[in-house]
């Protein structure tokens, strides 16, 4: 499987956050790296909280900036963020409770995760936040 790399299809036009969208594929490339050495459980769950955690991160980044600007489709991109994080919260959960081991199909359910939010959803907001000014 390939892994995600970063690629200008992911820019959504706002340095700010492709700055945090790499960030994001970096973590998700040290996760496969770690599994394809053969790491253990303890190191890769603390790869896959980092993910999480920055996730947040970035979520709260781009809402913030969604309540500041008064950007119309921030209720509709928040519910994604929610849906998105309960995800992978219940993934967390699972990993932490022994019911699941992180494999390559938790990789790609972070990279689809990543991509179609990114190219489906991210790049909705960046004719609004470019316009004011958003870089
Ligand atoms: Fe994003
Ligand atoms: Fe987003």
């Amino acid at each position: 499987m390939a892994i995600m790399e970063w690629k200008s299809e992911l820019s959504v036009g706002i340095e700010s956050i492709d700055n945090q969208h790499k960030e994001l594929v970096a973590m998700i490339a040290e996760l496969n790296d770690a599994m394809g050495k053969g790491k253990g459980r303890e190191v890769l769950g603390t790869i896959f909280d980092k993910i999480i955690q920055y996730a947040g991160t970035h979520f709260a980044y781009e809402e913030k900036l969604f309540a500041t600007h008064a950007f119309p489709g921030a209720a509709a991109h928040k519910v994604e963020h929610a849906a998105l994080v309960k995800q992978a919260l219940e993934l967390q959960g699972k990993f932490k409770a022994g019911q699941m081991t992180i494999s390559f199909a938790t990789l790609d359910f972070l990279m689809d995760w990543l991509k179609k939010h990114i190219m489906g959803t991210d790049k909705q907001y960046t004719q609004f936040l470019v316009g004011k000014g958003v870089k």
